[in-house]
């Protein structure tokens, strides 16, 4: 089959923020212990912080990290991970029906964003807590000295703040399942004086609010129009939350999910607009998707309960999984210009793209390239690219683009990238690209994932799946022309 697409420098949708390429660290599972720590592991340093895993992480280039939860924050007394480790007290974590032995904590995990070169994206406990203790947290982290909270924080051996500047608001607050869930009303009261403590403890620090859990609940829309409403003027985002599976195993459906993921973030734009226009307010309140990801294999998987650090959410993830997930990117970064922050749920071993054994090795699950490629090479500002190409039909979707995409352009350093996944499982697809006004741009490297089944997987021993290089497009005139293998992860950049 054949496509088109054309960019201009006039396509800009906007900057992109760096922080659309933030991931997730719960106490959870393997994620934390057994994960990005294991004390007595071969590439453990002093602090029991695994190199391999920061590796892994420095190569994904993951500017920011939301920690600690996720349901775990909603019971999650931080005090009990500050301080000497053996006055640690152990606690049943009610959120995965684990025990949490609190030898790793704040301090800890912000020496490891130290190692990792990434932000920490804080979340307090609005479930069973409240604006005391989260006012208390903001103190102890941000506060230089002189005070009771941040003179603990010194006496712990941390000298300087942490500066924390992102906060979130709790975490899916009008879920059930959520230790302390709350109604529209209360949870908007709660989150409007937390975050105005929060913001008088630390000028300049950012709130997120809790949006909701997911498009699917009943409330969607209205929870977000109330709690907006009333807390509007302390908050600066509003958290959306999606995980998608390949449930019926109907590729083709699954792949065209992100036809509802962009009418989800398009119907969540709107919903802030509309506070905003009732409340004549000059100011934007943008979006954090902060929980996104591909989640379904591992579903049920028996655990011990009240065990530390089972294997939970351990999803394997295969060929189709990492099409969605550079599609889901792709979509996200259409709307760059409202979606400011995304964090890819999990980072490590949790629905994750990195996945250790404990005391073991390493591995790169097949999510992990898409992710690296958008993050390393997709920053500057995004263009919509023009796109002419063939469509079809699934169950829940009509008239989907076989061709997802989007166009990078750091004009900093003279680069582009475009982006494609051609989503036909058996045609090429011959696609040019129209370059308009970028005069002097030639493609200096074709990356693809492609060739492999859609259920191949990676393992310890075999990274089956995995990108390779092709030779470089040939550019005619403005026109490059390239051809994008069936069922294929596609990157095409340019330099000046
Ligand atoms: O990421 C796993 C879980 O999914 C998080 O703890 C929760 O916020 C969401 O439901």
């Amino acid at each position: 089959m054949k496509a088109k697409i054309t960019l201009a420098k006039e396509f800009r949708i906007g900057d992109i923020d760096k922080r659309i390429y933030g991931s997730f660290i719960e106490h959870l599972g393997r994620a934390v212990y057994g994960g990005i720590y294991e004390p007595g592991h071969p590439t453990a340093d002093e602090n029991g912080l695994r190199q391999d895993v920061i590796d892994l992480v420095k190569k994904l280039n993951v500017p920011v990290v939301r920690y600690p939860g996720g349901n775990f924050v909603s019971g999650y007394n931080w005090e009990d991970g500050v301080g000497p480790v053996e006055n640690r007290p152990k606690r049943l974590d009610l959120a995965w029906g684990t025990t949490e032995p609190n030898e790793f904590g704040t301090n800890e995990f912000l020496e490891w964003c130290k190692k990792a070169n990434t932000e920490c994206m804080m979340a307090v406990n609005l479930g069973t807590r409240g604006p005391e203790e989260a006012r208390n947290l903001v103190e102890y982290c941000n506060h230089p000295s002189g005070t009771y909270w941040s003179d603990l924080r010194r006496s712990h051996g941390v000298e300087n703040p942490h500066n924390i500047r992102l906060w979130c608001l709790g975490n899916e607050m009008d879920g059930g399942w959520q230790m302390g869930a709350k109604t529209a009303v209360e949870y908007g009261r709660t989150a409007l004086e937390a975050s105005k403590l929060m913001k008088w403890t630390s000028p300049g620090i950012e709130t997120v609010l809790c949006g909701s859990s997911s498009r699917n609940m009943s409330t969607f829309g209205k929870w977000e129009a109330e709690t907006l409403d009333i807390a509007y003027d302390s908050i600066d985002y509003v958290s959306l939350h999606q995980y998608y599976g390949n449930h019926d195993d109907d590729v083709m459906s699954f792949l065209a999910l992100t036809m509802q993921l962009d009418d989800f973030i398009y119907s969540i734009i709107c919903t802030c607009d509309y506070i905003k226009a009732r409340k004549r307010s000059k100011k934007t309140i943008n979006l954090s998707f902060d929980e996104w990801n591909v989640w379904y294999h591992s579903n049920n998987a028996p655990f011990e309960k009240w065990s530390q650090a089972p294997k939970l959410l351990e999803d394997i993830y295969n060929f189709e999984d990492a099409l969605l997930v550079g599609s889901m990117l792709i979509t996200l970064l259409r709307h760059c210009d409202r979606v400011k922050i995304a964090c890819l749920a999990q980072l490590v071993n949790v629905i994750a793209p990195i996945f250790t054994q404990t005391g073991g090795g390493v591995f790169e699950q097949t999510t992990f390239f898409p992710f690296m490629h958008l993050s390393n090479y997709g920053r500057g500002s995004a263009l919509l690219p023009l796109v002419d190409c063939p469509k079809y039909d699934c169950k829940q979707f009509t008239d989907v683009p076989y061709l997802e995409t989007i166009a990078t352009y750091d004009e900093e350093n003279d680069e582009m990238a475009i982006f494609c996944v051609n989503k036909s499982t058996d045609e090429s697809m011959v696609l040019d690209v129209n370059l308009m006004d970028f005069d002097g741009y030639k493609p200096c490297e074709f990356i693809s994932m492609d060739g492999y089944h859609k259920k191949d997987e990676n393992t310890f021993d075999d990274i089956k799946v995995k990108p390779h290089n092709n030779p470089v497009p040939a550019l005619d005139g403005t026109t490059l022309t390239v051809e994008l293998k069936p069922f294929s992860w596609n990157v095409i950049r340019l330099k000046k």
